[in-house]
């Protein structure tokens, strides 16, 4: 008996995938079809994959044509199927030439032809329109931002906004990154897109969003979202009422390794948790705003979100008590923050800096364990769970693409295509909650 084996997505399943199907089955005598998960195609940096495993699974399942199906989750998995299963023939479509010469090792390999006109990535495109960004800002954010969002399907950033820049400059960004349309003239700018990224200065992120909510334009700002806990939850009752996206970007909440680190901790791996610090620090150049700003840059504006995020997704909104303390330069500026927090059941300590350097980890402490993350946690890419037994260690590693923008904005087309519509990853609540500590800390400065 002659086994073929072929591998896919299988997303929005087409007649490519159909006839792929068909001649692979006509090889031989018995077809295995491997579907990949979410986090292998992550890994691979399909991060806008839309149906669900179960259903890939489902639809591979009802062309009759696969007499076995598995799933795909690893690297180096293909050598494993080959071997485990004793493949003759492995075989993909055309598209792959060459890729997979290496499993002649193993079988014989066969590409083939694709068929024309029709791929996954043409339905998602077919099926969502294309959403149209701006940015708001033109600062060190937004090339990142540009950058990152060529790996995902459904964007395209046409329009960027900043109120100050003179003429020259503007024709300077515009080249540089391929947008189309500057202007200086919000309203204008509103006109021209569906969504905005806000990475402006700290102090208008409410101002902009909020205008752009009430447009009826879906917003991702840049933290802190606002200053209050009041105008947090004004921003997403706006978003709420013009039924809008409205998401803060705090990267670690959208990166698959920080989720799955959260999900450990809850899972009772460590016992009960008592204790999280949480430390983000960067010595920032003297020049930039959030070390030249006495009032809206310094330590605690610029990382704070990012350290209370594992703080509030574990022990929540309901701290009995906070406790700010701020080193500040000779000019005013917060150039390290140290936040104390109670609960009835634990405490939080985060340490935030950008003229004071200390190690970037994230511990959480409890009664049978601890998790940690090294610099830069916010940016998972793996950690440890420890217990008592120092070599008892379990390290976990977790698939982190690019700079990690990726996720937060491949979250951002979904939910605004109304695929990714749960928000669990960062609640309005969570982002309400670390708004009202961002309130309180500047009750504290201004004492
Ligand atoms: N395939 C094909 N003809 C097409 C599209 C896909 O023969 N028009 C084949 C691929 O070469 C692969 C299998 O179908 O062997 C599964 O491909 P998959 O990557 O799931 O589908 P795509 O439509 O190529 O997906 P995407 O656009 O996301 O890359």
């Amino acid at each position: 008996m002659k086994k073929v084996l072929t591998y896919g997505t299988f997303d929005l399943f087409h007649e490519g995938h159909y006839n792929l199907l068909k001649r692979a089955k006509e090889l031989g005598d018995y077809l295995i079809v491997g579907v990949t998960t979410e986090h292998f195609d992550e890994a691979r940096g399909k991060v806008n994959v839309i149906d669900p495993i179960m259903e890939r699974i489902e639809n591979v399942k009802k062309t009759g044509l696969a007499d076995m199906i598995i799933v795909e989750d690893h690297e180096g998995q293909k050598i494993e199927d080959i071997q485990k299963y004793g493949v003759d023939i492995f075989t993909l479509g055309s598209d792959w030439i060459g890729n997979f010469d290496y499993l002649k090792n193993f079988c014989e390999v066969v590409y083939l032809e694709r068929t024309p006109n029709i791929s996954s990535t043409i339905l998602r495109k077919d099926k969502f329109k294309i959403v149209r960004v701006g940015t708001v800002g033109t600062g060190r954010m937004v090339p990142r931002f540009l950058a990152e969002s060529k790996y995902v399907s459904g964007i395209s950033v046409e329009c960027a906004y900043n109120p100050t820049l003179e003429e020259a400059e503007k024709e300077e960004f515009g080249k540089e990154h391929e947008i189309q349309c500057y202007t200086h003239d919000y309203d204008e700018f509103l006109e021209n897109v569906d969504a905005v990224y806000i990475a402006s200065p700290n102090e208008t992120h409410y101002e902009y969003a909020k205008r752009a909510l009430s447009r009826g334009k879906h917003v991702l700002s840049e933290k802190p979202i606002a200053f209050s806990k009041e105008k947090s939850m004004e921003l997403y009752g706006l978003a709420r009422d013009n039924n809008v996206v409205l998401m803060e970007a705090v990267k670690a909440a959208y990166c698959p390794g920080f989720q799955q680190l959260i999900n450990t901790a809850k899972n009772g791996r460590i016992g009960q948790i008592v204790d999280i610090e949480a430390n983000f620090t960067r010595l920032a150049d003297p020049l930039s705003r959030e070390r030249s700003d006495s009032r809206y840059g310094g330590a605690f504006l610029e990382f704070g979100p990012s350290t209370l995020l594992p703080v509030i997704k574990l022990f929540g909104a309901d701290y009995k008590d906070i406790r700010f303390d701020t080193i500040n330069d000779e000019n005013g500026v917060d150039i390290f923050t140290k936040v104390s927090m109670k609960y009835d059941s634990g405490f939080a300590t985060l340490k935030t800096g950008v003229g004071v350097k200390t190690e970037g980890q994230l511990v959480i402490s409890g009664t049978k364990g601890y998790i940690i993350a090294q610099s830069p946690w916010w940016l998972t890419r793996s950690f440890d769970i420890r217990y008592e037994k120092a070599d008892d260690i379990e390290h976990i590693e977790s698939t982190f693409q690019g700079d990690g923008l990726r996720y937060e904005i491949g979250e951002f087309i979904s939910k605004i295509n109304g695929v990714g519509n749960k928000d669990f990853k960062l609640t309005a609540g969570e982002s309400i909650a670390m708004a009202e500590v961002i309130e309180k800390f500047m009750e504290y400065r201004k004492v």
